[in-house]
């Protein structure tokens, strides 16, 4: 299954794909392989841990892209090179465009800071602190029209101590989602994990 990451920034859940992916536990053989890294931001450090892993990267700058639209479009064309079965967004900091989600429908996968439903969108561990959560963590989903929306695939809870700060909460967050995004990228790629008519199926059973 060759998998195309898309990132912005340092890239540790890349990582834990890069190391997870490559650990050996099926034989050595991963039915997963990370065919390109394509950052927005040629300052991105993922970028860095991919080029060190010796896998092939690209750099779209958005701002050399006249809107959305045209951004989008060269994106698809930039990860369509690489014939990816699955797209896998890694603190991908761009709000994609309808088009872009409709063409990746079922093969686009998104990592997020909390509990979703709860929290979409930025300065989540701040907002659960504000909150009150007794319970933080983050989800996996497929990407769909709705931001942070899709369709959960897995989650991981963390409990909420009463002397954390969103530092705190963040580094350990973190720590999960560096298990859970490997987890749902390798149920991906060995035919598990597909999005049915009706949501996610793992198995060929309801998530
Ligand atoms: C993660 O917190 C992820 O949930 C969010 O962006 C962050 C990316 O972190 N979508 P990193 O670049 O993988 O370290």
């Amino acid at each position: 299954c060759n998998v195309v990451v898309l990132l912005s920034g340092t890239g540790s859940n890349l990582q834990a794909l890069i190391d997870s992916l490559d650990d050996g536990t099926d034989n050595g053989k991963s039915p997963a392989r990370i065919a390109a890294v394509i950052a927005n931001r040629s300052d991105a450090f993922g970028l860095q841990r991919a080029r060190d892993a010796g896998i092939a990267t690209r750099v779209l700058e958005h701002g050399d892209y006249d809107g959305r639209d045209a951004f989008d479009e060269a994106l698809m064309q930039a990860i369509d090179a690489f014939a990816p079965q699955l797209v896998v967004l890694a603190g991908f900091m761009r709000i994609l465009t309808p088009g872009f989600v409709r063409h990746y429908h079922g093969r686009l996968l998104n990592i997020h800071p909390s509990l979703l439903p709860r929290h979409k969108g930025l300065h989540t561990h701040q907002r659960a602190l504000d909150a009150g959560d007794a319970e933080h963590g983050c989800s996996v989903h497929f990407v769909t029209e709705e931001l942070d929306g899709g369709p959960l695939v897995v989650q991981a809870v963390i409990p909420v101590h009463s002397q954390d700060t969103a530092g705190s909460l963040a580094q350990r967050v973190h720590v999960q989602e560096h298990q859970i995004y490997p987890l749902a990228v390798r149920w991906f790629a060995k035919g598990r994990l597909r999005l049915g008519e009706s949501g996610p199926l793992l198995d060929g059973n309801p998530l």
